[in-house]
């Protein structure tokens, strides 16, 4: 089995690059799942009902999210029909969606992708190690066995480093998402889980985490002003990493940054 995990979609440019690099990273490297963090993808703010529909027609499987996802109003109604988008565990109870989703393969395995929200420098949220914690319990009396990918969304390393090795050993892979730069550390845990604390964006790099860069130095000079961020509008970089998995381990990586301003190959 083979899956790719791209981090977080910003704006135009973000989509325009799963546009372009999707469809033939797909063929070309015989994926079969593929999960991407679209909190951003409206205009650098939430997601939409027609974005989430032209990500699955791309190839999308699974959107995770984060803080960002109820920037945009409709998704408070929407996230309740669509499955596949889904919403941090951690959010109080009574939170429309789900926090997390399950998809069963064509071989008949299962795959289990969980969300999840970090507390350091971010806004409120349930304990994410008991949320999700509680969650494995629910998933297990659920289902026999199953790929388990957690998209950890969060700002600081420490946090989703802990929580990494907190679930060590008892999900397949753990990833994050939220600070829109790629990090070098693709690894296995102690016990075999699958480690990165950030897979970068999908989003134009001449920016600042996406963002105009000329509206965010504006916006850390003159703070008072409170300048309204707007997402930069160059040619996006895909950030991803593409996990080959066998009985529910992962066996091997790779880290995937196409076009842009991080074009590597
Ligand atoms: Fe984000
Ligand atoms: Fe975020």
């Amino acid at each position: 089995m083979r899956v790719l995990i791209c981090g977080d979609i910003v704006g135009k440019s973000g989509r325009n690059a799963i546009r372009r690099e999707l469809p033939n990273l797909k063929q070309l490297k015989q994926i079969d799942f593929v999960l991407a963090n679209g909190e951003n993808a409206a205009n650098g703010f939430g997601i939409t009902k027609k974005i989430c529909e032209e990500f699955y027609s791309l190839g999308v499987d699974v959107i995770t999210s984060g803080n960002h996802i109820w920037d945009q109003k409709e998704i408070v109604e929407y996230i309740k029909l669509d499955k596949r988008l889904v919403r941090p565990c951690n959010f109080s109870e009574g939170t429309p969606g789900n926090g997390y989703a399950i998809f069963e393969m064509k071989n008949g395995e299962n795959i289990v992708v969980i969300n999840v929200m970090c507390r350091l420098f971010m806004e409120s949220v349930d304990d994410p190690f008991k949320s999700i914690a509680n969650l494995l319990e629910l998933i297990n009396s659920k289902i026999d066995s199953a790929i388990i990918l957690v998209d950890v969304h969060g700002e600081s390393t420490s946090e989703k480093m802990a929580i990494a090795h907190f679930l060590d050993g008892k999900v397949t892979g753990v990833f994050g998402t939220h600070t829109h730069i790629p990090t070098s550390d693709l690894h296995f845990l102690e016990k075999g889980t699958f480690y990165q604390t950030d897979l970068g964006m999908c989003g134009d790099y001449n920016s600042v985490i996406g963002m105009k860069k000329e509206l965010s130095i504006k916006r850390f000079t003159q703070k008072h002003l409170k300048t309204r961020l707007e997402p930069a509008d160059g040619e996006g970089t895909l950030c991803g990493t593409i996990l080959d998995i066998e009985s529910k381990s992962v066996k091997a990586f790779e880290q995937i940054i196409l076009g842009g301003k991080l074009q590597k190959d």
